[in-house]
């Protein structure tokens, strides 16, 4: 049985991945040896599955215990990997890194794990001695598992996805904030909503007042109750978000696509009070003229985890939404159709949890591969 080194196993990233490891029975299929940046020596945890005592928290900046692992997975973030990795690696470490971070994404030494869309990518590294293997930015990779089937049968042009992105891609103090947003701008009104003929322009006027001033907002920097927030992550300095970049660039990187061969992918991303999945509203050229029912077989196909959704209205609002997503695998996919443009142009809409699909599970998966 391999031995796994876990790291940030605590945090809402590696919560979701203990639980899904524990939830598919992986615990038995390893040696899990858990790190901790803080309480190094205290008790390890125990999930289902797990055979025998897990021992004590190993002390995650310590490269001399690290080094002896075959395998590390970390959600505890980039800072940690920025820190660390190097070292590691410095100190001769040859072992295989499994890291939700962007950290080194980027990288021409790793790969961005996404298997049900790029397999053969991941084959291949592993072949070639590649010991990088990072999850992707969570929205590019919920609209691979939705819509990867288009781009495996190179049916994509270009593309252009308007995000609609939920708070946990801030963190959990992002979540909270959002939900404590929420109650305020209703506790602020909470006497007129209980008097059916009170004035709703009066209503407005107090919620409008509180956004203004008044509610903490310390983790988006402004108020997302109520609202929305059109940059997530840094601003490039060129008109383009971090997080709008990434669209282009892990799209193409996911699919092992360089140079001339990449697609021209952009978006505009969006922060709005949704609590974890992200959504997005897409626009592709497509290269030729596909009948739609075509087009639909190839999304339902595309992925195990695709789920097309017809494009009506009362199947839209119940199955195509955070709601509907969230806590779960499937990556609904809607709002399948032509447009005016052109029969080359298709709009489509889909939802995907980010914790998940987003960001443990492509994770977990890469251990077990990486475990045979
Ligand atoms: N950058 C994403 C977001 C989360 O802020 O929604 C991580 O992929």
């Amino acid at each position: 049985v391999p031995t796994v080194g876990i790291v940030g196993w605590r945090g809402m990233v590696g919560s979701v991945l203990m639980q899904r490891m524990a939830e598919e029975g992986d615990f038995a299929r390893i040696r899990p040896v858990f790190f901790s940046t803080s309480a190094a020596g205290g008790p390890a945890p125990t999930f289902d599955g797990m055979a025998g005592d897990p021992g004590a928290l190993q002390d995650a900046f310590d490269v001399d215990v690290l080094k002896a692992l075959p395998i590390i997975v970390t959600a505890q973030g980039g800072d940690y990997t920025k820190d660390v990795y190097p070292r590691l690696r410095a100190a001769g470490w040859d072992g295989i890194w499994i890291d939700a971070a962007s950290t080194l994404r980027m990288e021409d030494s790793s790969v961005i794990v996404l298997d049900p869309v790029n397999r053969p990518v991941i084959d291949a590294a592993l072949a070639g001695g590649v010991k990088e293997f990072i999850g992707g930015n969570c929205t590019v990779s919920c609209m691979l598992m939705g819509l990867g089937g288009l781009f495996r049968e190179g049916l994509v042009e270009w593309g252009t996805a308007m995000t609609y992105q939920a708070a946990s891609g801030g963190g959990a103090q992002h979540m909270r904030e959002l939900l404590t947003q929420y109650a305020a701008l209703g506790g602020v009104v909470a006497e007129e909503l209980a008097d059916p003929s009170s004035a709703i322009l009066e209503i407005d006027r107090k919620v409008t007042e509180l956004q203004r001033g008044g509610l903490d907002a310390s983790r988006f920097g402004v108020p997302l109750g109520g609202s929305l927030i059109p940059w997530i992550d840094a601003d490039l300095g060129n008109g383009v978000s971090r997080e709008e970049q990434k669209a282009y660039d892990e799209t193409n990187k996911v699919l092992g696509l360089r140079g001339e061969e990449r697609i021209p992918f952009d978006s505009l991303c969006v922060r709005v009070g949704a609590m974890r999945s992200h959504s997005q509203a897409l626009t592709l050229k497509l290269t030729r003229d596909v009948p739609i029912d075509e087009i639909t077989e190839i999304v339902a196909n595309g992925t195990a985890w695709a789920q097309v959704v017809p494009n009506e209205k009362e199947a839209s609002m119940r199955d195509l939404t955070p709601v509907a997503a969230s806590g779960t695998l499937q990556i609904p996919v809607g709002r399948l159709r032509k447009m005016k443009m052109g029969p080359e142009y298709l709009s489509a809409f889909t939802v995907g949890d980010q914790l998940l699909w987003g960001a443990a599970e492509p994770l977990r998966r890469m251990l077990m591969i990486a475990t045979g």
